[in-house]
């Protein structure tokens, strides 16, 4: 039995934190899952961790169900969120409730994650309406960077503040059931904490949030092209992957790979009848 949307609330009011953090392939949510993980979330940052993009605006929804189903096929306790890329909600509710659907009907998804407060609220109560679990994102939200201008901290202002407050009542309201509070002031993290009934899952949003989340990559350090604020590095994975490919390498070009213990053997007899003809 999975993880539900009950138990996550639950932990909220059992004051229990929350772990969450993405996968992008079956190999690593199998160690996610089997750690006990409760939250595995398919993030749209795959399009910079793992399709190389400047940014999450380029990934599509065949991107997202190609990792979602891999994602899925590799747990079995979790609750697995889709991520609804940049577009896919935004046009329509037609639209947002087709895709919504897609990452549950075809993905195998538990639940969808979408970015924005107010201004997405109405699509989320549509989504929840058809009995799709909806996680909220506020605060720096990747897919508007444009607009926001940079990777900056959110909420700094008694203006920007007050509106990510707004925003997180009315996910709330709207049946959201947790927010994602993303690079707001660790004071901000906690009065919005505080002030919905609903867990706040933070990532640079300081200790006090209901729950963390990360980029898996960003904890194991195998993405090199630059290290997040928020991100504590638990591993080196870069390194410990450049040394095993070097030896590698090394091995192969020197004749020391494959050994007998990589190799199979074929009876010497045959061998000889083979050679005779
Ligand atoms: O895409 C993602 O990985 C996310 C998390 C950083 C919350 O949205």
């Amino acid at each position: 039995m999975r993880v539900t949307i009950n138990q996550i609330k639950e932990m909220k009011q059992k004051g229990e934190k929350i772990t969450m953090l993405t996968a992008y392939d079956y190999s690593t949510a199998r160690i996610v899952d089997e750690v006990g993980i409760p939250l595995i979330l398919v993030g749209d940052s795959l399009g910079m961790v793992v399709l190389g993009y400047e940014s999450t605006i380029p990934v599509t929804m065949d991107d997202m169900l190609h990792h979602t189903k891999a994602v899925v096929r590799g747990t079995r306790q979790a609750m697995v969120i889709g991520d609804m890329p940049f577009m896919t909600y935004h046009l329509s509710v037609e639209d947002a409730l087709r895709n919504a659907a897609r990452f549950i009907q075809e993905g195998g998804a538990q639940a969808v994650k979408l970015e924005g407060g107010v201004t997405v609220a109405e699509r989320v109560r549509r989504i929840v309406d058809c009995g799709i679990p909806v996680m909220g994102h506020i605060g720096l939200t990747p897919q508007s960077i444009h607009q926001l201008g940079g990777f900056k901290v959110q909420g700094k202002s008694p203006e920007t503040a007050s509106k990510l407050v707004n925003d997180a009542q009315a996910l709330e309201q709207a049946g959201a059931f947790a927010i994602v509070l993303e690079t707001v002031p660790a004071q901000l993290g906690a009065f919005i904490t505080q002030s919905t009934s609903i867990p706040t899952i933070g990532i640079g949003a300081g200790i006090d949030c209901d729950g963390q989340v990360q980029v898996i990559n960003d904890i194991l350090g195998s993405f090199i092209d630059f290290v997040p604020k928020h991100a504590k590095q638990y591993a080196k994975l870069a390194d410990i992957i450049r040394s095993a490919v070097t030896e590698y390498h090394n091995e192969v070009k020197a004749g020391g790979f494959p050994t007998d213990k990589q190799s199979s053997f074929m009876d010497e007899s045959i061998l000889a009848e083979l050679t005779k003809a």
